[in-house]
């Protein structure tokens, strides 16, 4: 086996093994992704199995206090594996890595290395440096990179449907979110690199891209926005779909619907965050938009791309959210009709706007209680939303076989809902054309047409 590159240069990996977990957002698995790729160049190998690794990184979430915790959790598992293996080196990577820095260097479940989310090509050095006993800290963030020209090695895979990140980092500053401290200053990726991504990923046989930012509306490099973006990575090929996430409502332009509606392989589905129903609980948010907005630009959906999916985030039980205001959020819910919902209870987090100004000052039960209002509301909608597609057409993107039935495929509407079909003579990668007979409120059943 030749451990150097170009049989120069000795590569630090020699041959060890690599096993990364990853947590939170979408960002973090494209995240994990380019971790692989620069790994693998410096001669380490990818293992799935931890028991056998020579280093393990977890790539980690801040965004709420829950998803902290569960690393805290995990670190802790994790130190039975250095009493087999003293040599182990473990490391903490992404947002949690950034907002906690030195301090998940001490204590009982003190890791070796700390690398933010702009800091991975520098992986391989920290873990040299850990295997000389220092410890390995980067936590700087760039106003440039975007791993540009990193070739992504796709770990988690089902060979068909694969995430493309286009930029990096956030300059909303919504006050209750973390993510601009953790993860830095927006800025795009070269259009270039990523259309020549989308197209080796279809030559490898990848039939669908999610294009992904924080807030994939405000992209642009030199001359291109990101409705153009769309446009070219959509021309790669008819046969692959293009979908992307997320949008800002308050960046969310007529020009993209319109591109959408023009592109057949651009997926009719829209992730619009509203957070809030309530216009004045939006301003104490940041959000930067009223409801009415937010309405407006639904309506614009509605009008440019009528069979389009809307799903959204909601926030239970932010600082001084009143009844009236609760409310509100179940109006909207209920007004827009969502497909889903991701529904989160308000977490203060330390840094932010929110945690220096605003009280975090609804009680705990009062946050539970509306939110489970929110997600009983969103349950009765999704169940609406299937029942309307029962009976209807449409073409899906078969992924696999259906978790519950290995008889059955599964696949995707352009709408982004799962149906599952009997499995006749297709494969993953297949566009199916189904009718649809069936539903829960999760899932969709169809039969396959002419
Ligand atoms: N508490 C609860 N939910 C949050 N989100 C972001 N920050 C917080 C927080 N501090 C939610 C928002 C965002 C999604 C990714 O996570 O709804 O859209
Ligand atoms: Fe956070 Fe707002 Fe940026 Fe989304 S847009 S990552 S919620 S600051």
């Amino acid at each position: 086996m030749d451990f150097t590159a170009n049989n120069l240069r000795p590569l630090k990996g020699m041959g060890r093994k690599l096993f990364v977990e990853t947590y939170g957002c979408q960002m973090n698995v494209g995240d994990t992704e380019i971790v692989v790729s620069v790994m693998q160049k410096e001669g380490y190998f990818y293992t799935e199995n931890i028991e056998e690794a020579d280093v393990i990184l977890i790539n980690t979430c801040s965004i709420r206090d829950n998803a902290e915790q569960r690393i805290w959790g995990r670190l802790g598992d994790i130190k039975h594996y250095r009493i087999q293996n003293p040599k182990l080196v473990v490391g903490i990577i992404g947002c949690m890595a950034e907002r906690l820095k030195e301090e998940l260097l001490k204590g009982p479940l003190a890791v070796d290395i700390v690398a933010g989310p702009d800091s991975y090509r520098s992986l391989p050095e920290l873990i040299h440096r850990a295997e000389m006993k220092q410890k390995g800290v980067n936590v700087e963030l760039s106003l440039t990179e975007t791993y540009s020209e990193i070739e992504p090695v796709r770990i988690d895979h089902n060979g068909v449907s694969a995430f493309v990140s286009i930029m990096r980092g956030c300059n909303n500053f919504c006050s209750y979110c973390v993510v601009p401290y953790t993860r830095g200053r927006e800025r795009s990726r070269d259009a270039e690199t990523i259309v020549a991504e989308a197209r080796s990923l279809f030559e490898n046989g990848y039939r669908e891209v999610t294009l992904l930012g924080q807030n994939v509306n405000s992209y642009r490099c030199g001359e291109v926005t990101f409705p153009e973006l769309m446009r070219r990575v959509a021309e790669v090929s008819p046969l692959l779909r293009v979908r992307f996430a997320t949008s800002h409502p308050k960046d969310m332009s007529d020009d993209l619907l319109e591109v959408m509606a023009s592109m057949p392989n651009i997926c009719h589905a829209i992730h619009l965050p509203a957070q809030s129903g309530s216009t004045a609980m939006l301003d104490r948010m940041n959000r930067r938009y009223t409801r009415e907005w937010y309405l407006g630009r639904i309506a614009a959906i509605r009008r440019i791309i009528p069979d389009c999916s809307i799903t959204t985030d909601l926030i239970a039980g932010f600082s001084g959210e009143t009844e009236e205001e609760h409310l509100e959020t179940l109006s909207l819910m209920r007004e827009v009709k969502y497909d889903y919902a991701f529904m989160f209870k308000y977490s203060e987090r330390p840094g932010t706007f929110a945690q220096r100004n605003l009280p975090d000052n609804i009680p705990d039960e009062v946050k539970t209680r509306r939110l489970q209002e929110i997600i009983a509301l969103q349950n009765e909608l999704g169940l609406q939303s299937n029942e309307k597609d029962v009976g209807k057409e449409f073409e899906i993107l078969v992924e696999g076989e259906s978790r519950r039935d290995k008889n059955q495929l599964s696949g995707r509407t352009s709408q982004n809902k799962v149906v599952v079909i009997d499995k006749g003579n297709h494969r993953k990668g297949d566009y199916v054309k189904v009718r649809i007979t069936g539903c829960t409120q999760a899932t969709l059943f169809g039969e396959e047409i002419d």
